[in-house]
């Protein structure tokens, strides 16, 4: 999400940039720009689109000079368009962004009252007015301006200021979203990630949080928010180019299940109000005494996360909550109209099913809002609202950081709705938002705890079936468990609510099918034992995921992956994980392309 590159040194910046943006481009992107400064004096290309435009527009008059930053923005305050693409300029700076500003609607008001006119959509402009008014005010220097807006500012960022008035450098700032810093010979690079500049040089400083950089051709000044000098050691890159844009993963989709616990507090950022012990969605409201019903409507995964919010959304607004296979619903003459709100899941925003079933559901009456991951795609354009998911863009097949980010933004509308509904009580609200703000944290934990599953696969790898059993919230993480490993190794698999397995499945098992049974601490977990007992007395191969602690279940099972404990609506986010680096660690064993897993497509834009 958005990518940031800069340039200070003897040459001309504007290729160098173009060069460093296409190295980002993996990262998703709907508009471009840069802002290259001569001396005194500064030009600024943006367009909307891809690449190849901006580099339409530099071909034809390159801006000179030999400092510049630029960025490539992936939509979230305003659609894309050229007016909201970065850099935005404000008197003499020019900013590029990456994150949301939490307070900016505060901000904004504040500055307008000033007499300040805004040209865009964005929170960025508002960072470069705070910054024009510090310098206008007498700030000594553009750190102490930056530094002075910076203090205003709530939120998650990373930015890169250029000015007219102070030639030769460039201040960067971090808070949270990455940036580095690539020390070359008499000429220094930055970046949201090291691919950008890596061809230039491999001396890398990676700024932490609240870093405050003054970059010039000679290097870097590191302070903190405060002014505090800082020291950070440049570290030297040894992978190549192509294992950096991965992260140093030799997957996407490793990587991407890596960063699942900062895809939730993105997505959490700024709608999970813990004061308040309630939930915005981006300003949709929903008249709760209106509604009638909630229809769940995806394909495939997301389909998955509608069938968690089902048990989420009538858990805490005891508002009645259906789930439906956009393909089936979409041909089945469905009973559907006002009074119900269709909340369409799509990670791509593109899924032809998923379009169709909104457009049907809009025909007939029903209000529509998007759960999605790509800004300004055709479901979302096609319903009365959206709440994006900020898991960033996945580039492996195999949905997982998308898929849990979905729960997150499903959590939070059954939060919404049940403190409109009034049964969320203040005191359920509390705990339950509470516990909500600390799953990323124990996402963390559970990844780290399960480290590297290669040897675990190779037990495993050669099964011709597998089952996957849950009960509640986390049957749907059986069906998701079994998807996952269909998807990447090909083996067969089927998940199934832990309490029908007596009524057919349990036929298919015997010593060669091992049976992954998730069993949390919660409710319904002695019922789950005696599901896995069952199948233990067919000697089948259990594979309990279970809460750290459970001693007991330990003597049940051939194995045991732990997670931390969490409420019953929660786990989900937790009990996936093993399920999803197993199938990725199996398939590795079977020499399979984990990424790009045969017959199947990121987007599926067919019926
Ligand atoms: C599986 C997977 C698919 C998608 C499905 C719907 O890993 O990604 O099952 O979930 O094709 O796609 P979206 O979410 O883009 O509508």
């Amino acid at each position: 999400m958005c990518g940031i590159v800069g340039y200070v040194g003897p040459k001309a910046a504007t290729p160098l940039l173009v060069a460093g943006l296409r190295k980002l481009e993996y990262r998703g992107y709907d508009s471009a720009g840069l802002a290259v400064t001569d001396g005194g004096r500064m030009q600024v290309v943006r367009c909307r689109g891809k690449l190849s435009g901006l580099e339409d527009l530099v071909a034809r008059e390159p801006p000179p000079g030999s400092v510049g930053v630029g960025h490539t923005r992936w939509a979230t305050h305003g659609r894309p368009s050229e007016i909201n693409a970065h850099p935005h300029k404000t008197g003499s700076v020019a900013v590029v962004h990456n994150g949301i500003i939490e307070n900016h609607l505060a901000l904004r008001a504040r500055l307008e009252a000033a007499g300040r006119k805004f040209s865009s959509e964005t929170d960025t402009e508002i960072a470069a007015h705070l910054i024009d008014e510090a310098l206008l005010a007498g700030a000594p220097s553009l750190v102490a301006a930056v530094r002075t807006a910076l203090a205003q500012v709530e939120g998650a960022y990373a930015l890169a200021v250029v000015s007219e008035k102070h030639p030769g450098q460039i201040v960067a700032a971090k808070v949270a979203s990455p940036l580095c810093i690539g020390l070359g010979k008499g000429e220094t690079f930055l970046a949201s990630d090291v691919p950008a500049f890596l061809e230039h040089t491999r001396e890398v400083i990676f700024l932490d949080e609240g870093d405050v950089a003054e970059i010039t051709s000679a290097g870097i000044k590191l302070t903190s928010l405060d002014g505090t000098p800082v020291d950070r050691p440049a570290k030297t890159i040894t992978w190549d180019a192509a294992a950096a844009e991965k992260g140093g993963y030799p997957h996407f989709m490793l990587k991407e299940i890596h960063e699942q616990p900062r895809a939730i507090a993105d997505t959490l950022r700024a709608r999970l109000l813990l004061e308040k012990h309630d939930a915005d969605l981006d300003g949709f409201e929903i008249d709760a005494r209106a509604l009638r019903r909630v229809v769940l409507l995806a394909c495939g995964t997301s389909y998955h996360a509608g069938l968690v919010g089902k048990f989420l959304i009538e858990g805490a607004a005891r508002v009645p909550c259906e789930v439906d296979l956009a393909s089936e619903f979409r041909y089945r003459d469905p009973v559907i109209g006002p009074g119900d709100l269709v909340i369409a899941i799509s990670q791509s925003g593109e899924t032809a099913d998923t379009l169709a079933a909104v457009k049907e559901a809009r025909a007939r009456g029903a209000r529509v809002l998007a759960i999605c991951n790509v800004v300004d795609s055709a479901i979302p354009r096609s319903s009365h609202g959206s709440l994006y998911t900020h898991a960033g863009p996945e580039i492996g097949v195999a949905s997982t950081k998308c898929f849990t980010a979905q729960l997150a933004a499903l959590a939070l509308v059954a939060i919404h709705l049940g403190r409109r509904t009034g049964t969320l009580t203040p005191d359920a609200a509390a705990k339950l938002t509470t516990e909500f703000a600390g799953i990323p944290h124990k996402m963390v934990e559970t990844l780290e705890g399960l480290g590297d599953m290669a040897a675990f696969a190779q037990d495993y790898k050669d099964a011709r079936d597998f089952l996957f059993l849950g009960r509640g919230t986390n049957y749907p993480i059986a069906l998701e468990g079994a998807l996952k490993l269909k998807e990447i190794s090909y083996i067969h698999a089927e998940g199934y609510a832990a309490g029908e397995m007596k009524h057919g499945p349990i036929a298919l098992v015997d010593d060669g099918v091992p049976v992954v049974v998730l069993a949390p601490k919660g409710p319904g977990y002695e019922k789950v034992l005696s599901n896995l007992a069952e199948v233990k007395a067919r000697n089948g191969h259990v594979i309990a995921v279970a809460t750290k602690g459970d001693t007991e279940i330990a003597g049940l099972c051939e194995r045991v992956l732990y997670i931390p404990e969490a409420p019953a609506a929660l786990q989900p986010f937790l009990t996936v994980l093993p399920l999803q680096l197993m199938s990725y660690a199996i398939a590795l064993a079977k020499g399979n392309d984990v990424d790009q897993p045969r017959n199947l497509a990121k987007s599926v834009t067919v019926e």
